[in-house]
């Protein structure tokens, strides 16, 4: 076993003892702080970089509605934030902290008010993908929410399920060019009977939703830190006439709207492959950094590492080999 391999399963067999204080360390590069103020900053500084952003306030699945308001209360904090200090950033928001779980009615009247108060700043918000549980209800929001008027809103597909190509098919039939996605591998670790487990074929099948949403003309944010996953998007936005410079040439598509680009925009985590965004953004692609920020950084950190163990070996690599994977 290699250094980095041993380090990866100690780090992973150690989550629950491990030190605070090493947590935090660690986490320091991947969580912007513990405050909104905190994640100001690092947004200032990237700024300077030519990045834009989606602020996503920490927290786990809440067992209160009260929780539920403390989130909807701190997104609002976050937009007052955006505006004051004219950053070019959006929301990211899991729907279960807004109670979609515990109380799904209250829970969509929460994601409701804050989707209308970011339609009037003309702001978008992105309803982060959890696990399966949630899938069909999230989409559900955005469906509910497009056909009350309030378009400013999308969702995230996850390139492992099987459902996803069906998914965006149903998406194209009911939100056409107005439909907008993040696709991602996904990050949970789902049963084999509804997802693929293997590298090659999350690969596959996320590029080939990749494939899906551009064909559909929908706004495609391709999240992905895998040179695979980048490299094939390129190529299928090139098949498709889109890039850096020129407007969306789909004649299915919407036009620009919520303060992006034409298209496509391509989306990391803070802290993660920071010279390959870079360069894409030196190529002129919009690249948006994915910000999170806020008290429950300690228990984010171990329930990550705890869901996908793989992270274990991002851990020890940004430990053991740094200059793999910059900031
Ligand atoms: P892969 O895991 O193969 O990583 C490629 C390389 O990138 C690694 O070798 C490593 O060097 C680096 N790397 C990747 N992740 C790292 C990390 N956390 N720390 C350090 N280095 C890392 N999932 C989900 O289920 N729902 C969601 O809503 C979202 N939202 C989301 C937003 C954004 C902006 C991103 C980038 C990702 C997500 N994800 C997500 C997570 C996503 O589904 C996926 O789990 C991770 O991005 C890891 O997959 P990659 O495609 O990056 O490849």
């Amino acid at each position: 076993m290699t250094m980095v391999g041993w380090f990866s399963k100690m780090v992973v067999a150690t989550t629950v003892r491990m030190p605070k204080w090493f947590v935090r360390w660690v986490s320091r590069r991947y969580v912007a702080g513990a405050s909104l103020d905190d994640a100001v900053a690092v947004m200032k500084r990237l700024t300077h970089e030519g990045a834009c952003f989606t602020i996503d306030v920490l927290g786990e699945e809440i067992s209160s509605m009260d929780e539920a308001q403390f989130f909807l209360e701190e997104y609002i904090r976050v937009m007052e934030a955006i505006k004051t200090h004219q950053l070019d950033a959006n929301l990211s928001i899991k729907p279960t902290a807004f109670g979609l779980l515990i109380d799904p009615e209250q829970g969509m009247a929460n994601i409701r008010r804050l989707v209308k108060l970011a339609a009037e700043e003309d702001m978008f918000v992105r309803l982060d993908m959890e696990d399966h549980r949630v899938t069909t209800d999230t989409i559900d929001v955005v469906v509910a929410l497009h056909e009350e008027g309030l378009t400013n809103v999308g969702t995230v597909l996850q390139g492992r399920l099987f459902r996803t190509l069906g998914d965006i098919d149903a998406l194209e039939t009911t939100l056409g060019p107005a439909a907008d996605y993040r696709i991602c591998k996904g990050i949970y670790l789902e049963p084999e009977e509804i997802s693929f487990t293997g590298y090659r074929d999350i690969v596959d099948a996320t590029n080939a939703a990749v494939d899906r949403m551009l064909d559909a003309g929908a706004y495609v944010g391709i999240a992905s830190h895998d040179q695979p996953v980048i490299d094939y998007a390129l190529s299928a936005l090139s098949s498709h006439g889109m890039g850096p410079g020129v407007d969306d040439p789909r004649s299915n598509a919407a036009p620009a709207r919520h303060h992006k680009g034409p298209g496509y925009e391509f989306q990391m985590l803070l802290g993660v492959r920071g010279p390959l965004r870079r360069r894409l953004l030196s190529e002129g692609h919009r690249t948006r950094v994915y910000i999170p920020y806020g008290e429950k950084w300690y228990e984010y950190s171990i329930r990550r590492l705890k869901e996908n163990p793989t992270i274990g070996t991002q851990v020890a690599k940004a430990f053991l080999l740094p200059w793999t994977n910059r900031p």
